[in-house]
């Protein structure tokens, strides 16, 4: 017996956790991010990490991702722990809309006591508010569905001008500046960009459901014509026939100069995000088709791990110029958990509505690759040096432990209760 164990011992601590497995670590390992007990309840640290890089901050963005990601995991458990958890970052999210910023609800990045940052940044970047009114939405018809009508009244939306409830606050924000530039997600260029704007577009088209249904009807007509406005430029301004979806036009001043591909992950983060809500690009669709052959066949290109571990599946970066590498902006960019996972719940969507089985085995090695290049134990960072494959940046970034929870549900791996 005891040979038998020491003969066991190795192997074990070096196998990679079940999907299932991780799929707890990492539930575990956002509730951690969101529970830091020096930071305003609701709020959320981007990662533990306190210095190269600091990360404990919270950006509206990675939080309205992760309580997406926290409803729709409500919606299948019904975990009221859960529950609590949406009920305090709603309250929180209430009290940091009313905070003085330099740009309003467009300010990216909160100080940990719900104060907006006063350092230079990046801003505004108005994905964020497009975000967090998804999010809430869907909540909210959590809510309806469970007779709450008095908890959506009183602490979501409420038809008043000027806004004084968080979802119409982020409708008439998003609404009345969708066509200025802002910031992308990744904080480096101003322009207009496509995940920005579907996110928009998404927000305004659920926010004009709800506003009806609630008897805001001038407002639902107003938040319908704008997402339509929004779903024309879209279609129109960055589709291409060489990428298929450009990530931004009209960059101002130039943006970054050196971004010339305009290929970029945050589209496809965009396709999982705005589901199953966007109608406007089909999956099957000349363009999104033509958008994903070209990412993936360049990320599998210029990334030395994916030469040196074919069998597993393609690690994605953010956009092959990229000069970030978890520390500083002058080196080289690397694949990140979150799009490599990204391109897995990518897969899944396709396969629910095609029902294609061929695409099993190309999500399988999806998850295969976010894991072993993971610690094995539960620990994702933000990125996966290009050479080598270990983790570097940011250490237990909640958006890559969102983004395993978001493909593992996406994929129908987590049961319903
Ligand atoms: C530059 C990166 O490219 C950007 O994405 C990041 O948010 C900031 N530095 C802050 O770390
Ligand atoms: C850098 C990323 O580029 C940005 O999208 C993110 O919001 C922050 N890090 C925090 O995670």
């Amino acid at each position: 017996m005891k040979w038998i164990l020491l003969f066991l011992l190795p192997t074990l601590a070096f196998a990679q956790p079940s999907k299932e497995q991780q799929f707890r670590f990492s539930l575990n390992t956002v509730i951690k991010n969101s529970t830091m007990p020096d930071v305003r309840p609701g709020m959320v640290v981007a990662s533990p990490s306190r210095e190269n890089p600091d990360y404990y901050y919270d950006w509206v963005r990675d939080t309205a991702l992760t309580y997406r990601a926290m409803v729709d995991y409500y919606e299948l458990t019904k975990n009221p722990q859960i529950k609590k958890m949406i009920f305090t970052w709603i309250d929180s999210e209430t009290y940091r809309q009313n905070q003085p910023t330099f740009t309003g609800l467009g300010e990216p990045k909160y100080f940990i006591d719900g104060s907006g940052y006063t350092g230079g940044w990046g801003r505004p970047q108005n994905d964020g508010p497009a975000l967090r009114a998804v999010a809430m939405i869907k909540f909210a018809r959590l809510m309806l569905q469970e007779n709450n009508q008095d908890y959506v009244l009183k602490k979501l939306y409420h038809g008043v001008i000027p806004a004084d409830s968080p979802i119409k606050k982020d409708l008439e924000y998003t609404a009345h500046h969708w066509r200025e530039p802002s910031f992308e997600l990744w904080e480096e260029e101003m322009g207009l960009h496509f995940y920005t704007l579907l996110a928009q577009h998404t927000a305004l088209q659920e926010g004009a459901k709800l506003a009806q249904e609630l008897g805001d009807a001038g407002a639902a007509d107003f938040y319908n014509e704008q997402a339509r406005q929004i779903g024309q430029m879209l279609l129109s301004q960055f589709t291409d026939a060489n990428i298929g979806i450009k990530a931004t036009i009209r960059r101002v001043n130039g943006g970054l100069g050196y971004k010339t591909s305009n290929i970029d992950v945050a589209p496809l983060l965009a396709l999982n995000h705005n589901a199953p809500y966007q109608k406007l690009f089909s999956l099957k669709s000349p363009h999104v088709v033509k958008y994903v052959n070209t990412l993936v066949s360049v990320n599998r290109q210029i990334y030395k791990v994916n030469h040196d571990y074919p069998n597993l599946g393609v690690a994605i970066g953010r956009y092959p110029e990229d000069k970030y590498d978890g520390y500083v902006t002058t080196k080289e960019g690397n694949p990140w958990f979150l799009s490599t996972l990204a391109l897995g719940e990518f897969y899944c969507q396709v396969r629910n509505e095609a029902k294609n089985s061929k695409l099993n085995d190309l999500i399988e090695k999806q998850f295969a690759r976010a894991l072993f290049h993971s610690d094995r134990k539960g620990a994702m960072s933000e990125q996966i040096n290009r050479y080598d494959g270990h983790m570097q940046g940011a250490y237990e970034l909640t958006w890559s432990h969102n983004a395993f929870m978001t493909a593992m549900m996406r994929c129908g791996l987590v049961k319903r209760k």
